[in-house]
């Protein structure tokens, strides 16, 4: 392939481009970022949901109900875990409870861990809370005097650090203390463990996958995205209210992949994400419908569009407005929120029901009339069929085989730049098949568990695609972002994880988008190809203003070749030099738990006497090269 790029012509480029998508997916949430290391610590539930003791156990033949008291801890949280004395022959000197956890805990001695309960009911005693292996071994523990009355719900805090780094996650939290000292049913309700958390923030998220998200240095954050925020069925969605406050305010959601949220990961748990990963968020907001198919009539629309409103007001507003008041009351000061997205894959041309009819523009209207700064993106239309109206942006998903991803190198070139687009989610979800040209999407229909290289490089050229777009490509980001081991409803995912930090897995993709949105281009620039084209080697070209640097993006999707590449820049002359990094892995590699197969290659590269960079990249690789960096 031999190119000349020119020094002037080209696109200014978006300053997003590479995001991170979230919705509470494969406990992706609670029991994934989310860092609360007890699973049902509150017994939440709801009629799709309802409260259960899972994840609980009795020691010491306690007997566990669960109680809805004339005196709940709060009306959120209504139902609490009452333990009395069980079946003398089973009882021991002890008596307690214990959790599993999100499928074990970690066990890190550098780390303090942070915990607290409430209790109700007559109790003095000295409650021991234990991390404890699966055979016994104490490997952090907390001694907490209580004394509790049956006339209010008390609070208790806690800190241990372990002793040793478990080897596992095989670990579970008991709470015990004598039977002596228990004289009558006690109650117990949100019982909390945290580990350090990122920055250290309160109810925070977890350190190593906030790391592994900002080493991909993400400038946008699209949230809460995807089925989540929509609800299977009336009259539950993603209602923000219920989500913010303190913890006893939360009542939780049943999440519309088959667990229930505990709404801990709220609206400004989002924000602040968003703010510590310096990213600009996209909100999403719920935009009537529901994944059962049931849509909110166009006469009772508004307080849905007023409940945008009023989420806006919350994040945006001043001391002077309701909302506004009530979130520095919480003790944080404004958010600027520039992107709203109005639902989830509605499709204005014909997938979810009355969207294109009167929800979207509802929305719109509202919204543009308080914001007008804003940009109000439709969610999932199809580039190719209907266009948003008015001024919006639209978000289109694509999930493919690697082969058809591919394809779509061209497939934002003619579009148009009137209505900007985020690429929401985008995945290779399976291997080429002999006979098909895109996944099926019947159930059970097969599917790659994690990423796998030649997919990766697909996504790759996909992304270069949107690169040389992205005048008109506000960016991208994969979905979903994460799973974890234990349970989970889509795959694959970009980051996978467990509850033992030793098991956390970035994937083959996560090492693509890593190196490309490494380095940006500010301003792609016209190339003029002389020899060789587009396919199997895919490229894009342009300059960092910021750096001062020149830099080319190439992909070679050959299975049985390398790829000569030759590159001049009208103003780069001989003797000039760039870091040229490129990855390659074995094709159908996927990492391993912990692991990863990709390798990556850096050399400089001096350009020749008549200032042309050559380079040659092996089969199925993915190359940065970035000449002159200040
Ligand atoms: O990313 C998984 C799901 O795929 C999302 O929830 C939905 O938006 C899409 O269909």
């Amino acid at each position: 392939v031999t190119v000349k790029v020119a020094s002037s012509g080209g696109n200014a480029t978006s300053p997003y481009q590479y995001g991170i998508m979230f919705e509470d997916i494969n406990n992706s949430g609670d029991g994934g970022v989310y860092a609360e290391l007890i699973q049902n610590r509150a017994f939440q539930g709801n009629t799709i949901d309802p409260s259960n003791l899972n994840y609980w156990n009795a020691l010491g033949g306690a007997d566990l109900k669960l109680r809805n008291l004339s005196k709940p801890l709060s009306s959120a949280l209504p139902t609490s875990m009452q333990l009395s004395a069980g079946n003398g022959n089973t009882r021991s000197s002890t008596i307690g409870f214990s959790n599993v956890g999100f499928w074990g805990f970690p066990v890190v001695s550098s780390w303090e861990y942070k915990g607290s309960f409430y209790v109700y009911g007559s109790l003095d005693t000295n409650i021991t809370v234990c991390l404890t292996s699966l055979s016994n071994e104490a490997y952090a523990e907390a001694h907490v005097e209580v004394k509790s009355t049956s006339s209010e719900w008390t609070q208790y805090h806690y800190t241990f650090q372990p002793t040793i780094d478990a080897p596992n996650s095989n670990a579970t939290l008991n709470f015990t203390f004598p039977v002596s000292d228990l004289s009558s049913p006690v109650n117990f309700n949100l019982l909390s463990l945290f580990p350090p958390t990122y920055k250290s923030r309160e109810n925070g998220l977890r350190v190593d996958l906030m790391e592994a998200m900002s080493d991909l240095k993400p400038k946008f954050f699209r949230a809460p995205g995807g089925n989540n925020v929509e609800g299977n069925s009336a009259p539950y969605w993603w209602n923000w209210t219920e989500t913010i406050g303190p913890l006893t305010n939360r009542p939780g959601f049943p999440g519309t992949w088959g667990y229930e949220n505990t709404n801990g990961l709220g609206l400004i748990e989002y924000m602040l994400w968003a703010e510590d990963l310096k990213m600009e968020p996209v909100l999403a907001v719920w935009s009537g419908f529901w994944l059962s198919g049931q849509a909110v009539p166009e006469d009772e629309l508004k307080t849905y569009v007023n409940s945008a409103l009023d989420e806006l007001e919350f994040l945006m507003g001043d001391v002077s407005t309701k909302w506004g008041a009530y979130r520095e009351s919480l003790g944080y000061g404004p958010f600027q929120i520039n992107f709203v997205e109005v639902g989830n894959e509605d499709s204005l041309n014909g997938g979810a029901p009355t969207y294109a009819a009167y929800r979207f523009n509802a929305f719109y209207d509202a919204i543009k009339a308080a914001y007008p700064h804003m940009t109000i993106i439709a969610s999932f239309y199809d580039v190719d069929g209907a266009t948003p109206p008015f001024d919006a942006a639209g978000d289109f998903h694509e999930y493919a085989i690697p082969n058809q991803m591919a394809k779509q190198f061209g497939k934002f070139d003619n579009y148009t730049s009137e209505h900007p687009l985020l690429l929401g989610e985008y995945a290779v979800i399976e291997y080429n098949q002999p006979h098909t040209t895109g996944p099926q999407w019947t159930p059970g229909a097969p599917r790659a568990f994690t990423p796998f290289w030649y997919g990766s490089c697909a996504e790759a050229i996909f992304l270069l695609g949107a690169e040389r777009n992205s005048d008109k490509i506000i960016g991208a980001s994969y979905a979903p972002g994460f799973q974890n081991f234990n349970r989970w409803e889509w795959i694959p995912d970009l980051i996978e994880f467990d509850a033992y930090p030793g098991h956390t897995t970035l994937s083959t993709s996560y090492h693509m988008i890593k190196l490309l949105a490494g380095t940006l281009i500010t301003e792609n620039l016209p190339m003029t190809i002389s020899d060789g084209g587009f396919g199997p080697a895919f490229f894009v070209a342009g300059r960092n203003s910021v750096t001062g640097s020149h830099i080319v993006k190439a992909v070679n999707y050959n299975s049985t070749g390398s790829t000569q590449f030759s590159f001049s820049f009208e103003g780069v002359g001989k003797g000039a030099t760039g870091n040229l990094t490129y990855l390659t892995a074995p094709m159908n590699a996927s990492n391993p738990i912990g692991g990863n197969v990709v390798q990556s290659h850096g050399s400089s590269v001096t350009a020749s006497h008549d200032g042309v960079f050559h380079f040659k990249l092996p089969e199925y690789s993915i190359a940065v090269l970035e000449i002159g960096a200040e």
